[in-house]
């Protein structure tokens, strides 16, 4: 009788996220921004799981399959095997899947999420149990959104948006997103940002004080009215139609609504589940918006939903 080893694997949820207030300072030497933002974790989610395996690879599936790397530049993988390196006895290799649902390219953190999910699925799988703080460490390295999505809820992010506190904040929020069936670059929105300043001197960049309020107290017209996005005119700039499904969401009764991220979806924040519904029910009719979705926040960020277990 053989004993062959049995396979085990861990599958891990993360969330989406918006920028509820995106402040984006000068260019720093390192190609990067200095930022504030409040990140909020919304309930739209990719599945990751990660199984040990004789090579390494990953798979996607799901609506956004297609536009999703299989080699070595898929961020899930690159965070996967970075945590590797960092071991002193290595664990891998690992076969990663992603069951996709978070749009690519959208500004809502897709891939920062599945490289965040990795983390946490091989960390799991690898029964290392390691430090939230060194996560956030070899996440920061793979993108500027992966320590948010591994810690979730509402925060803000400082630095390139890695450095992350929690934000005191109350309430439930009911959210619908514009989506697009093309994808914006974020390099090259932070590009069009630069452009468009034109050299002007930018003040060092913190968040809204009637933002923080409203989240205080959980009022969500006053944070529909505090909605800030820095990189929104940008955004519309190179993606000018835009603009005409911003102006429908807000004749159609959202709170606010903002570019999340560096786009090209478009967040609109409504008073109720069922307002979210009549909202995504009058985009879609009118046609300007016809890729809706819902999703409440904050939410959890990347979480174990199965495993250690053996297949
Ligand atoms: O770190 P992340 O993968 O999110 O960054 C993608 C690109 O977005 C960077 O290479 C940079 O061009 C731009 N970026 C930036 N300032 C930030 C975050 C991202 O200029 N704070």
């Amino acid at each position: 009788m053989s004993l062959a080893t049995p396979t085990r694997s861990v599958t891990v949820r993360v969330p989406a996220k918006v920028n509820l207030d995106l402040r984006v300072g000068p260019l720093r030497d390192d190609g990067f921004h200095d930022l504030a933002t409040v990140f909020m974790a919304v309930g739209l989610y990719d599945e990751v799981t990660v199984t040990k395996s004789a090579t390494w690879s990953v798979q996607t599936t799901g609506p956004y399959a297609d536009l999703v790397p299989d080699t070595a530049d898929n961020l899930a993988l690159k965070a996967a095997r970075l945590l590797d390196r960092r071991l002193r006895y290595r664990q891998g290799p690992v076969h990663i899947r992603i069951d996709k649902a978070i749009p690519v390219a959208g500004g809502m953190a897709g891939g920062s999420a599945d490289a965040a999910a990795a983390l946490v699925a091989c960390d799991a799988l690898w029964g290392m149990r390691a430090e939230r703080e060194h996560l956030d460490i070899i996440g920061a390295a793979i993108g500027s959104d992966v320590p948010f999505a591994l810690h979730g809820g509402i925060a803000m992010g400082s630095g390139r948006g890695e450095h992350i506190t929690p934000v005191l904040a109350r309430g439930t929020y009911h959210w619908v997103f514009a989506l697009s069936s093309e994808g914006l670059s974020t390099p090259a929105v932070y590009a069009e940002c630069d452009r468009l300043r034109g050299g002007e001197q930018v003040p060092t960049p913190e968040a809204s004080p009637a933002l923080m309020s409203a989240l205080r107290s959980g009022d969500a017209t006053a944070l529909g009215a505090a909605l800030h996005n820095d990189l929104q005119e940008p955004a519309l700039s190179l993606r000018p139609d835009l603009a005409e499904v911003l102006s429908a969401g807000l004749e159609y009764g959202a709170l606010g609504g903002v570019v999340s991220g560096s786009g090209p979806t478009i967040a609109f924040l409504t008073g109720s589940a069922e307002h979210a519904l009549d909202l995504c029910v009058a985009l879609t009719a009118s046609g300007v918006a016809p890729q809706v979705t819902r999703a409440r926040g904050p939410v959890l960020g990347a979480h174990l939903i199965a495993g250690p277990t053996r297949e």
